[in-house]
């Protein structure tokens, strides 16, 4: 084994000892399942600890992870993920979406529930290696792509309440579709059960704050909605954002409302993005809180034409239907409004390599013969 001491700077070399089944891949792209459904048979796997510090980086078989009943994860929560995709372009090549971004974030994550960081260069060897050797299963159907999911877990085998001393960092990946099937999407305010607290966790991707919209979500799905939206919890009045996905409310034709982030809403790249694009397109982006009243009116007076939900598994979707203490209300027409379409277009343009990159966003996968030798096969 090549020695490799781990700081935070060094990246390890990442072992492959595993090969994926084209065959099931080929299977697997024939029948669409639901978002998250099918699993790639190949995952990453990074232990870390206190003396080694992250080691032992390999590319193996997708299998279950064998972890003590006594885990911290388990019992604690001590989790956090990311999650973003990798796309298939018509001239054959693969490109992730910002991946710098969500590496980042999963730092921020880890901080903030007291997981150690993944240093990013390992992070996106992690993620270009692993996408590299399932090549076969990036899906080429129309808004398809390859989710990646990565995520840290606390693994001591202790019940004291504190940190854990031991930790996985694990990629797994999952061709999907769109998220939703219909064009425009209901969703329903929730007033009762905040999402996130001032001061807690709501920026970070941890499973639960998850957990905390769950119960509001099964109402919200019982009563024929397809997501919650989360007021603020001191309040109970700002917008906030959904339960996987950041809100943005279009007034009049050309201005773009989106609530601050503030601590309690994840800071989502598609977010960012639409931020960053607006201008170009001719609109106007403000970020600015967001009274559930004052939407509710501006639904009814004309002024809100449009409501969409921004995130990396379901892009832009358009909010159709907005239940607001029990009465449905119609966004514009009920269908897709035109200025989420035009964004939608504008970013998925970009990540399908269907038009110019300009903005340096995506990363092109490259094979194994063009990476750095001593990124590879490093550590064994
Ligand atoms: C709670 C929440 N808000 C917003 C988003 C959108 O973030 P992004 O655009 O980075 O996917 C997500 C998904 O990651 C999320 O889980």
């Amino acid at each position: 084994m090549t020695a490799t001491t781990m700081t935070t700077t060094n990246v390890p070399g990442i072992r492959v000892k595993g090969r994926t089944d084209p065959a099931r891949a080929r299977a697997a792209l024939a029948r669409p399942a639901a978002f998250g459904q099918t699993l790639a048979d190949l995952m990453v796997r990074v232990a870390h600890d206190e003396a080694r510090g992250w080691h032992g980086a390999v590319i193996t078989r997708l299998a279950p992870l064998s972890l003590s009943p006594a885990a911290k994860v388990l019992h604690y929560s001590q989790e956090i993920f990311e999650g973003h995709k990798a796309y298939a372009w018509p001239d054959g090549q693969v490109a992730l979406f910002r991946p710098e971004l969500n590496a980042r974030r999963l730092n921020d994550s880890a901080r903030a529930v007291g997981l150690p960081e993944v240093p990013v260069p390992l992070q996106l060897e992690a993620a270009e290696r692993l996408v590299d050797l399932l090549r076969c299963w990036v899906p080429a159907a129309p808004d398809a792509s390859l989710y990646l999911r990565p995520a840290i877990i606390g693994t001591d085998p202790s019940l004291g309440v504190g940190p854990s001393r031991e930790h996985l960092y694990f990629v797994i990946a999952s061709p999907v579709g769109p998220y939703f099937s219909d064009g425009a999407i209901a969703i329903q305010v929730e007033e009762e059960r905040p999402r996130a607290v001032p001061g807690g966790l709501g920026a970070a991707k941890t499973g639960g704050n998850y957990a905390a919209g769950l119960a509001a979500q099964q109402d919200a799905l019982a009563r024929g909605y397809d997501q919650v939206l989360f007021l603020d919890a001191r309040r109970r009045r700002y917008v906030e954002e959904l339960n996987a996905m950041n809100v943005f409310v279009v007034e009049g034709e050309r201005t773009l409302v989106t609530p601050p982030l503030g601590g309690t809403i994840l800071p989502g790249i598609t977010r960012r993005s639409i931020l960053e694009l607006a201008g170009e397109l001719g609109l106007r982006a403000v970020e600015r809180p967001l009274p559930v009243e004052d939407l509710v009116a501006g639904l009814a007076s004309g002024e809100v034409s449009e409501i969409f939900a921004a995130g990396t598994a379901a892009v832009i979707t358009s909010v159709g239907t907005l239940g607001y203490r029990g009465q449905r209300r119609l966004v514009g027409d009920g269908g897709a409004g035109p200025v989420a379409a035009r964004l939608r277009e504008a970013i998925t343009g970009v990540q399908y390599g269907r038009t110019p990159d300009t903005h340096g966003w995506m990363r092109v996968v490259r094979s194994a013969g063009e990476v750095e030798p001593a990124l590879v096969n490093a550590v064994g």
